[in-house]
């Protein structure tokens, strides 16, 4: 047998899962009290959607095959696409703005890298149907708020925020024109990665000149308030945006970037991404407006698990292990076990989280297993017990016992 899962994806042993289920916890709670409605759909679509929708990048990671009815299938890589072909399934009968959200599994095949797997779950948020910057601010807010909910801070995490009606605008007046802002995005996009010269390169094989390569680099070099400030009528929807996260007391989270650009294709307007306040992680989350794939105002982002559980771990704000029992129970004698198995067994009922060893061995050894599955008191039941209709609870950390009666520890006593 293999010892190893395949390269990129993960085996989730009880400690890792119970790390998965806080942050689906975390997700699902924080996405209700925004008022998103749960969605799903396949994991496995046809390719045509994701060649068309998603962008050069996805499209090279695909996991892709033909099935057994000669369609050319893939994996999902992302959740955006499926949405759109639900959205537009049901776009007349659907009330606006559509607010949802759905934890998927994807698949890339990535290059092999810290934080990025070649599989990974991912909160997805999207608001259909609703064009103003308040909906942008909306998402973000969750996004900050599910960190905020998971313990981490401003000093912990930043949202940096740009907008590609913006960038546009202001490479425009810089003389960039349509056809050349792709290559210009994707510099952009890749400023803080990758060495100056090769970003030079990308532009001059582009046929940039000298004049507007220094547009680009001059642009990715704006700092926040003059970027606005430059930006007139196309830096209004990036303003009220920010104005609203500050008017919602989340302004010491927000940066403006514009050297975040996003490299997936559909973007038209406001993106972002959350990264760690360090930077020495790859994205936590990212998002923005995509008003051209469904003809319709959108918007949304994507949170995946493996690099906010990576920055968990290293901040200490992970959970404690899942189960938590309320007792372990003991028996004194290998007759008093009936009583043991009834005990445990009306405790479960009231929802009592109870164990016993499923052996009779001695009271010194069950004693030991209650120690190692971390109860905090064992429930000792012996003739003596028996006959006086309660039982010895002895509290394992402070080492103290009582007699309680068996009525008392039924009715109340782990409320
Ligand atoms: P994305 O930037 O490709 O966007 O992914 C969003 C987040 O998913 C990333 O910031 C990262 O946390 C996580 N992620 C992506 N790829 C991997 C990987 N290989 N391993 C681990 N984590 C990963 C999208 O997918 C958009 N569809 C999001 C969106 C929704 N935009 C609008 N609505």
């Amino acid at each position: 047998m293999q010892g190893k899962a395949l390269p990129g994806f993960r085996d989730f042993y009880p400690e890792d899962l119970t790390l998965r289920n806080h942050i689906f916890a975390t997700w699902r709670s924080v996405a209700a009290r925004y008022g998103f409605e749960e969605y799903d759909g396949p994991p496995l679509e046809s390719l045509e959607m994701y060649t068309q929708k998603s962008g050069e990048e996805i499209v090279q990671q695909l996991y892709s095959f033909r099935d057994k009815g000669d369609r050319e299938v893939a994996l999902r890589p992302e959740m955006t696409p499926t949405l759109a072909r639900m959205v537009a399934a049901r776009v007349q009968a659907l009330k606006k703005p559509i607010r949802w959200f759905s934890i998927p599994q994807l698949f890339r095949y990535e290059r092999q890298q810290r934080g990025r797997l070649r599989e990974h779950f991912q909160l997805n948020m999207d608001i259909i149907g609703e064009a103003s910057p308040l909906a942008d601010a909306e998402l973000m807010a969750a996004a900050v708020d599910i960190m905020r909910a998971l313990g981490l801070g401003p000093q912990d995490v930043r949202l940096r925020v740009s907008d590609r009606r913006l960038l546009k605008a202001l490479l425009a007046t810089r003389g960039i024109t349509e056809t050349q802002l792709p290559v210009a995005f994707a510099v952009l996009d890749r400023s803080e990665r990758v060495p100056k010269n090769v970003l030079e390169e990308m532009l001059r094989d582009a046929g940039y000149g000298k004049r507007e390569m220094d547009a680009v680099f001059q642009v990715a070099s704006l700092p926040g308030e003059g970027a606005l400030g430059a930006g007139g009528e196309a830096a209004e929807p990036l303003r009220q945006a920010v104005a609203a996260l500050e008017a919602m007391g989340l302004g010491e989270f927000v940066s403006i970037d514009l050297t975040v650009v996003r490299g997936l294709a559909y973007y038209t307007g406001i993106v972002w991404e959350l990264f760690d306040a360090q930077k020495a992680l790859r994205a936590i989350a990212g998002g923005g407006r995509y008003d051209a794939l469904l003809n319709l105002p959108a918007l949304g982002f994507g949170m995946g698990d493996v690099v906010l559980g990576e920055l968990l771990k290293e901040r200490g704000v992970t959970p404690k292990a899942s189960i938590e029992l309320g007792a372990f129970l003991i028996a004194v004698g290998g007759e008093d076990m009936p009583w043991v198995l009834k005990l445990a067994h009306a405790l479960r009922e009231r929802g009592i989280a109870v164990e016993y060893g499923l052996r009779h061995t001695g009271v010194r050894k069950q004693l030991e297993l209650a120690a190692a599955r971390a109860a905090p008191r064992a429930v000792i039941i012996g003739p003596e017990e028996r006959q006086a209709g309660l039982a010895v609870v002895r509290d394992l950390k402070a080492g103290t016992e009582a007699k309680v009666p068996l009525d008392k520890l039924l009715n109340g006593y782990f409320d």
